[in-house]
Formats: structure tokens, C-alpha cells, sequence
């Protein structure tokens, strides 16, 4: 086991830090670099949904319930198709309104997760065309659904998700590239900056990962806290909930992520010198947002972390006034979730390990969870 852990201490910290090759490994079989397009497997049946599809069902559990909520973002910003998002566990119980222009897609990293087969059995017994992101090949999950598009980050062995996590939002944001030629709306700018941001994620996450440190120094600071908030708005909401999930599973600290907006409706009666509050911020409109928030925070005596792209934090004049700030660097607005979530996993991992927990095996979770 050690041998497989290479020169880390935990499976967890190596998949964090494998992150820019899984991310690669996914993106490299879809793409026909000669053409510049996104080739994927299925391509009768995919073509023929995603030119009269009418709604996108995502459905999921844990953090690729997270990359589903990203993958709304993206599909309605890009291709104007109304999503829902749904947990798993819900959907299959509420029946549902499902119809045969429903694509409804299953996200899992192992493909076993009960809930998400049962939400795929009820889309199929309704009709619906289906088709799953999967990480394991020849899972459950994939033999249901008609078209399977594989993440290919290689087996996951922490319990807590992490290069499972990005490697779903890299094919989602390659789905979008697919759907996007289809349907004849690939060719614009916004697409093209998509498509060449996508081909410099592992890059730019590779620079993230080179600041790690920074993450270690907050953790010294935060592993003492009872709960911690983690604040987020627009396409970076999932990713404050993907923060404190992280948190909670590997520290076991409570913690809560939020609609930044929705601060002042509940979290803010929280805040105070105790409470560490993780803000993710991008530049423009939505960042001039999250600068509310954090005035909001420090005049309550709370310690904000701030996790910024480069723009934002110079927006925001930032760095002369707080004492924690990782700089995140600048890419098209949906992908920004792609680097935004190292900060988060690396600030969670280093806690646990101030904390001396079972990092790779928290208590009372599973992998994968195959029965409800
Ligand atoms: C468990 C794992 C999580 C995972 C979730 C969904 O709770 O501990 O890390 O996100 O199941 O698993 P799946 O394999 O369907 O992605």
C-alpha cells in the first residue's frame, strides 16, 4: 500500500495533486485535436437527443451532485437548455414530471451508488433517453444508461472525492462543446475561449497546487474551530458546498456552504470572532457581491479566508487588508470551478491531518454507498 502511495502520506493528498493528469487523461480521448472538435462515444444516439432535447435532468449523490449542480451552470449559460438538478434520492421518490425530450444524466465516480441507479431505472421506465458520467468502467450505473461518457482519473481510493470530482466537470464542460456543435451554437467566441480555457485546466491547476503551502498555514489556523461557513455565488456556489463537504468529511468540523446572497438571511447570526469564513470570489458583478459579504464578516470580528482570482483580489484592493488571500488564476467563468476547488480540498485535507484523522478512510462513510 505504501509503494501505491509513491511519496505521499495519504491516497487523498496523491489524488489531489493528480488532479491535472486525470483532468488530462478525460479531456484527451474526446478531443480530435486536427479538427478542433469533441468527439463522444454514442454519437448516433447523442446527436439525435441533444438536437430535440427540450430539459436536462442531472442526477447524483455527495460531491458528483455538486458537479451536477456546475453542469446546470454550464449548459444553460452555453446552450440555453433548461436543467434541474436533482439528488438522487429525491428524484426517485417524487415522481417526478419525465418525458421522452427529458436527457436525464447519472453522475457517479463508481458507478454503484443505489440512489443514483434507482433515479437512472425510474428516467428509463419513463421513457426518458439516459446517459451517466462514470468513473469505473463496466459499473452499474454505466450498463443502465443508453450512452456512457467515461472520466478517466483512475481509481480513487480516498473515501473523500476529489480527482473523481473534477474529472466529471471536465466532461461536462466537454459535453457543452459536443452539444454546443450540434445544435450549431459552437462557433462563437464564448465557445472558443471555452474550448481553449478547458485545454489549459490542467496547467493552471498544476500553478494552484504549486501554492499549497499557503493552504497548510491556514489550516493552522482554522483546525481549532468548532464550524466554519464557506460562501460562494453564481457558478462557485457548488463549490462552497463542495468546501464544506470536504471539510466535514476528512475534519469532521461542522461546516456550511451557502449561497453567498443568502448570508444575511440565517448564517450571519453565526458570525463572529470564532467562526473562519471561506469566501470565493471571481471578478466582475458577482465578486463585487462577495466584497458586501466580507465587509459584513470583519465588522462582525470573523476571520475571513479569501480564495480570489487574480482580478478580483485586485479589484477588490484586497490584499493590503486581509491576512489570508490564495489567488486563483483568471479563466472563462463556468471552468473557474475546476481551480477553485483545489484550494477547497487542500485546506480540508490539511486540517485533517492537523487534526489527526483517518484522512483516507474518515469514520462512518463509505465510497461508495450500494445500498439506501
Ligand atoms: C459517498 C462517497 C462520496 C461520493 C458519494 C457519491 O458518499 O463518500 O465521496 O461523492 O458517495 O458517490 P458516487 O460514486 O456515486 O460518485
Amino acid at each position: 500500500v505504501l509503494a501505491e502511495k509513491g511519496n505521499y502520506r495519504h491516497f487523498m493528498q496523491k489524488e489531489i495533486f493528480e488532479q491535472p493528469r486525470a483532468v488530462s487523461d478525460t479531456i484527451k480521448p474526446y478531443m480530435n485535436f486536427e479538427t478542433g472538435k469533441v468527439v463522444l462515444p454514442y454519437a448516433t444516439f447523442l446527436e439525435e437527443v441533444f438536437k430535440d432535447v427540450s430539459r436536462i435532468v442531472f442526477t447524483a449523490c455527495g460531491t458528483s451532485y455538486h458537479a451536477a449542480l456546475v453542469g446546470k451552470y454550464m449548459f444553460e449559460s452555453m446552450l440555453r437548455i433548461p436543467c434541474n438538478v436533482e439528488l438522487a434520492s429525491e428524484f426517485r421518490y417524487r415522481d417526478p414530471i419525465l418525458d421522452g425530450k427529458t436527457l436525464v444524466v447519472g453522475i457517479s465516480q463508481s458507478g454503484e451508488t443505489a440512489d443514483t441507479k434507482g433515479a437512472i431505472s425510474l428516467a428509463r421506465d419513463a421513457g426518458c433517453p439516459t446517459c451517466s458520467i462514470v468513473n469505473v468502467v463496466g459499473s452499474s450505473l454505466a450498463r443502465m444508461t443508453d450512452a456512457v461518457i467515461y472520466t478517466h482519473a483512475g481509481p480513487e481510493i480516498g473515501v473523500a472525492s476529489t480527482k473523481a470530482f473534477t474529472a466529471q466537470l471536465a466532461a461536462l464542460a466537454l459535453m457543452v462543446l459536443y452539444a454546443s456543435c450540434v445544435r450549431n451554437a459552437g462557433e462563437t467566441d464564448l465557445h472558443l475561449r471555452f474550448k481553449e480555457d478547458l485545454l489549459r485546466m490542467p496547467g493552471l491547476m498544476e500553478e494552484i497546487l504549486g501554492s499549497h503551502e499557503i493552504l497548510q498555514d491556514w489550516a493552522m489556523d482554522i483546525h481549532h474551530a468548532l464550524s466554519a461557513l464557506y460562501l460562494g455565488r453564481h457558478v462557485l456556489f457548488p463549490i462552497a458546498l463542495e468546501g464544506a463537504l470536504k471539510l466535514k468529511e476528512i475534519s469532521y468540523i461542522h461546516a456550511e456552504g451557502y449561497a453567498a446572497g443568502e448570508m444575511k438571511h440565517g448564517p450571519i447570526a453565526l458570525v463572529d470572532e470564532n467562526l473562519p469564513v471561506v469566501c470565493l470570489m471571481q471578478h466582475g458583478v458577482i465578486g463585487e457581491k462577495i466584497r458586501s459579504n466580507l465587509q459584513e464578516v470583519e465588522a462582525r470580528g470573523g476571520r475571513v479566508f479569501l480564495v480570489a482570482d487574480e482580478l478580483a483580489a485586485q479589484e477588490a484592493g484586497l490584499e493590503s487588508k486581509l491576512s489570508y488571500i490564495f489567488k486563483v488564476p483568471i479563466c472563462h467563468d463556468l471552468l473557474s470551478p475546476l481551480l477553485f476547488v483545489l484550494p477547497m480540498q487542500l485546506l480540508a485535507y490539511y486540517v485533517a491531518v492537523e487534526r489527526g484523522t483517518d484522512v483516507d478512510q474518515p469514520r462512518n462513510l463509505a465510497k461508495s454507498v450500494t445500498v439506501e
